[in-house]
């Protein structure tokens, strides 16, 4: 299906964006073109921190990521700013230390928690994963897989497609 339209583009941040918001974003990329929407919703991940940028996603993301046969290799940590947020409608937090670093960086309209989306969630935050064991990995896979599934679906929604 062709269209004018542009595209809705969407920004999943965490801290260090090596293991929850690439695997965020890998999720979504993957579901999107199931369905036939990679053009019309576009999806990206950073992090709020510097220290990883330029760097492939944490291995212990990829192997989940792979697992469930989701290629992340080719992303590189990217860190946000004022100017390269500006082109988002939705920048969706991971936890709620990464929601409180963005609200310095863009106005709240466009801000939401990743876990908002996630039907029925109790937690409001994809906990970090990044010391801890490689079951951690699992737990925010299967979080971020719900709520990306959410979100999709309020997306549609919201814009009728
Ligand atoms: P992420 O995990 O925010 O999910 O990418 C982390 C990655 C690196 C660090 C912390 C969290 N770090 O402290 O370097």
């Amino acid at each position: 299906m062709s269209t004018n339209q542009m595209p809705i583009r969407i920004c999943f941040v965490c801290l260090g964006n090596i293991c929850r918001s690439p695997l965020a974003e890998g999720i979504a990329r993957q579901k999107l073109k199931a369905l036939g929407l990679e053009d019309r919703i576009e999806v990206d991940s950073m992090g709020t921190g510097s220290w990883h940028i330029g760097h492939a996603p944490d291995p212990r993301s990829q192997a989940i990521c792979r697992a469930h046969g989701i290629d992340i290799s080719a992303h590189r940590a990217q860190q946000t700013t004022r100017a390269n947020l500006s082109k988002f409608d939705l920048i969706l937090a991971c936890d709620t230390q990464n929601y409180a670093d963005l609200e310095r960086l863009t106005d709240s309209s466009r801000l939401d928690l990743l876990m908002h989306f996630a039907p029925g969630a109790t937690q409001k935050s994809v906990p970090d994963p990044y010391y801890g064991s490689e079951d951690g990995f699992e737990t925010v896979f299967n979080m971020c897989e719900a709520a990306v599934d959410g979100l999709i679906n309020e997306i549609r929604q919201r814009y009728n497609i």
